[in-house]
C-alpha cells in the first residue's frame, strides 16, 4: 500500500559541520518524490538517516507511528523491513551472480524455501527485464543492467518504501528514459512510496508527484511538481531549469559581486511544464491528478505551452 514518511525538524551534523538543519516534510504514501540539491548538500546523508543508518542530532522520522530516531534497535530492525534501497552503484556482491544477489535479502531476512525464493526472484527479475541474465556476474553486465538488478533486489521483500540514490547516474539518455518509465510503472503496480535522489532535470520534471530541493543546509522548498516547476523563487528556478543565472554558484553560493553583476540580466522565461510521465502498463498512478490542477487551484498561471502532449510540442499532429 505504501506508507508515508513524516520528517520533522531533522538536523544532522558531522562534528562541527552542519549538513542540514530543521528539515521537515512528509513524503506522501504511494507517491513519487524527487529530492534535488547541489552535490554535497546531504541528499545521500538524508536517505541514510531515513533508514536509520545515520543518527540525526535532532528531529524525528515517523513511519507507521514509530519514530525511528528514538525507537529501540528491535523496532528499527522491523521498520527497516519496510524499505527497499537502490544504492548509487547497485551495491552488488561482485562474486555472486545476479540470481544470488537478488535472492540475498530473502535468504538473510526470511525463512522461505529455495523454491519459494526462486519464484520471487524470477518474478522481480521479470519485472525489471532481466530474465536470462540470472547467471551473469555484476562485472559482466552494463551499468544499466546493474541498476535494474539492484532494483530487483530492492523489491524482493515487497517494500512499502523504496529509496533510490541517483538511479540514473552513469546511464545514457535512452536508458534513463527506460529506467524512468520502469520506475513509474513499478510505482503504479506495487503501490509503494518512492523517494528518488537525482541530478537529472528531465527526470525531476516528468517523473515525480512532488519535488524537494536541499540547498545551503536547509530544505529550500518541498511540494507538488507543478508548484516547483512554476516557482519564481530564485534557487528553485535556477536549479530546476539548469541555469547559470541565480544564487547558486560553482561551489555553493555566489558572492555579492557576482550576484550584483547579474542583477540587471534578463532571466530566460520559465520553460513549459511537461506532462507527467504516465504508467505504460495501463494502471493509473495512485496519485494521478489532471494536468494543471495544482496551478488552477492555486491561481498560478503556468508558463506558456505547459501540459501539451509531446507530439504537439514537437510540431506533430495532435493525437
Ligand atoms: N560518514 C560521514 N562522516 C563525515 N562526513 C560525512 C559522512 N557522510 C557524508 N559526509 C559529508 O556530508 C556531506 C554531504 O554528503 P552527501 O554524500 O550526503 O552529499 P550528496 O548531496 O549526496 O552529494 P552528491 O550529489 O555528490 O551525491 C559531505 O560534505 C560529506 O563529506
Ligand atoms: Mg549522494
Amino acid at each position: 500500500m505504501g506508507v508515508d514518511i513524516k520528517i520533522e525538524h531533522l538536523t544532522k551534523s558531522f562534528g562541527k559541520q552542519l549538513i542540514w538543519g530543521d528539515v521537515s516534510l512528509t513524503v506522501p504514501a504511494g507517491e513519487i518524490c524527487v529530492m534535488l540539491g547541489p552535490s554535497g548538500t546531504g541528499k545521500s546523508v538524508l536517505l541514510k538517516t531515513l533508514i536509520g543508518l545515520l543518527k540525526p542530532d535532532e528531529g524525528s522520522v515517523i513511519i507507521e507511528g514509530t519514530d525511528l530516531v528514538s525507537c529501540s534497535e528491535k523496532d528499527l530492525y522491523e521498520i527497516r523491513k519496510l524499505f527497499g534501497v537502490l544504492f548509487q552503484d547497485g551495491a552488488m556482491f561482485g562474486s555472486m551472480n545476479l540470481y544470488d544477489n537478488v535472492a540475498f535479502p530473502l535468504r538473510e531476512h526470511t525463512k522461505k524455501s529455495e523454491s519459494q525464493i526462486r519464484d520471487i526472484v524470477m518474478e522481480k527479475m521479470d519485472l525489471v527485464g532481466l530474465i536470462g541474465a540470472e547467471d551473469k556476474l555484476p562485472g559482466e553486465i552494463s551499468g544499466g543492467m546493474r541498476k535494474r538488478a539492484g532494483l530487483a533486489r530492492a523489491l524482493v521483500l515487497d517494500p512499502e518504501i523504496v529509496l533510490f540514490d541517483e538511479p540514473d547516474s552513469g546511464l545514457d539518455p535512452v536508458r534513463t528514459a527506460f529506467l524512468n518509465q520502469l520506475i513509474v510503472d513499478l510505482n503504479a503496480q506495487i503501490d509503494a512510496t518512492f523517494l528518488i535522489v537525482t541530478h537529472d532535470i528531465n527526470t525531476s520534471r516528468t517523473v515525480p508527484d512532488n519535488i524537494g530541493l536541499l540547498y545551503h543546509k536547509h530544505l529550500a522548498m518541498f511540494g507538488p511538481r507543478e508548484m516547483l516547476l512554476s516557482s519564481e523563487e530564485p534557487v528553485v528556478r535556477q536549479f530546476l531549469n539548469a541555469q547559470r543565472v541565480g544564487p547558486i554558484g560553482m561551489s555553493e553560493e555566489k558572492d555579492a559581486d557576482q550576484l550584483a553583476a547579474e542583477k540587471d540580466m534578463d532571466l530566460p522565461p520559465l520553460p513549459p511544464i511537461p506532462l507527467q510521465l504516465e504508467p505504460s502498463n495501463g494502471i493509473p498512478r495512485r496519485s494521478q491528478r489532471p494536468p494543471g490542477e495544482w496551478c488552477r487551484t492555486n491561481g498560478v498561471t503556468p508558463p506558456p505551452g505547459s501540459f501539451l502532449p509531446d507530439s504537439v510540442l514537437a510540431g506533430g499532429v495532435k493525437a
